[in-house]
């Protein structure tokens, strides 16, 4: 069964973000009220197209608020999975120039401060809480005290899952399975950077999926590396061959891939336009043709690709 697109709202909640062509893509003015009209519009157009799975995070400016906003504008939208993530602050302050846009923080205080802050926002909401960017080195991977209190959450019937970063993924993934509370399995969703240059967590997603838990895949695009029209990457020009051939643009090609993973369940959209998001959705309408393409596979060391993200400008 091909896995579901969701929508991600990392590049339209603050206004800077590490994706390729904001100039071109995101309004002149980037101020909350500005923003917020752009996230409603993908918001609707998502609804429209079908798209159930809503993710966002504490750290992206002010999303949960626009998202909060625009749930209760729209009452009636009840078959929607809403996920949120804690573990980054926001430290931006709206400024473009911010040294740091975000700082990392995974102990149980923070987790307390933000669940809290996510609940005035989204309240019975929320379907699905994270912990934002696990890597190997998380104390949060070992805090029994954080543990117990998530497994609180999750008895309030909010599932409790991770999202992974850098180039050791699927260690993170594979600690993460092993962890329970009173014997029950902790976090039953895990969010992996997984597309044609980055596909290094794959074995460790089927091993997550296996065992029964919600696999989404995220940074599809690579942040807009695999779809960026300047872009002279091994990947690029076969790539557009063959989106030439099938007829419809790179991005639905490299969302499609992700889609036909079998251990995938949901493939996050990072559109910032309602019009990139209509033709992220052309991705899941590709169908047998597709498999008989060869398609380019130029996968980069996970280092190289991480490092590669870590340098990219937040504009
Ligand atoms: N650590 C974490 O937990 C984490 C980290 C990253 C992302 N995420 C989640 O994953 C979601 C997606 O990730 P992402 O946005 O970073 O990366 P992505 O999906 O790999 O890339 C999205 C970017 O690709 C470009 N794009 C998308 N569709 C396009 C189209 N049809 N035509 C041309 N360009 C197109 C847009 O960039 P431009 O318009 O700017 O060119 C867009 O912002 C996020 O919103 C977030 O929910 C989570």
């Amino acid at each position: 069964m091909t896995a579901r697109l969701g929508l991600g709202l990392a590049a339209v909640g603050r206004p800077a973000y590490i994706t390729s062509g904001r100039a071109h893509d995101l309004p002149r003015d980037r101020s909350p009220a500005a923003l917020e009209v752009r996230a409603h519009e993908l918001l609707d157009t998502a609804y429209q197209l079908g798209i159930r799975h809503l993710d966002t995070a504490r750290s992206y400016g002010r999303a949960e608020e626009f998202l909060a906003n625009w749930l209760h504008e729209n009452p009636d939208h009840h078959d929607l999975t809403v996920a949120s993530k804690w573990g980054y602050t926001y430290t931006a302050d709206w400024r473009m120039d911010a040294k740091a846009h975000e700082v990392k923080d995974h102990s149980i205080r923070a987790f307390e401060r933000q669940v809290g802050e996510t609940r005035s926002l989204l309240g019975p909401l929320l379907d699905l809480y994270q912990i934002h960017s696990v890597t190997p080195d998380s104390p949060a991977l070992n805090d029994k005290a954080l543990h117990h209190r998530l497994a609180e959450l999750a008895a309030d019937g909010v599932l409790i899952g991770l999202s992974t970063s850098g180039p050791r993924q699927s260690d993170t993934i594979r600690t993460a399975l092993a962890i329970t509370v009173d014997g029950e399995p902790l976090f039953r969703s895990f969010q992996t950077t997984w597309n044609l240059l980055e596909p290094s967590a794959g074995d460790a997603l089927a091993e997550a999926h296996a065992s029964g838990r919600l696999v989404v895949v995220k940074e599809a695009l690579a942040n807009g590396r695999l779809v960026d029209p300047s872009s002279d990457e091994p990947t690029a020009a076969p790539l557009r061959r063959l989106a030439n051939d099938l007829g419809v643009t790179t991005d639905a090609v490299a969302l499609a891939v992700a889609l036909r993973q079998p251990w995938a369940d949901v493939v996050l959209s990072g559109a910032v336009t309602p019009a990139q998001l209509a033709r992220n959705v052309r991705a899941t309408a590709l169908e047998a043709e597709f498999w008989q393409a060869d398609f380019p596979t130029s996968a980069e060391s996970a280092e190289q690709y991480w490092r590669l993200r870590s340098e990219r400008p937040w504009t």
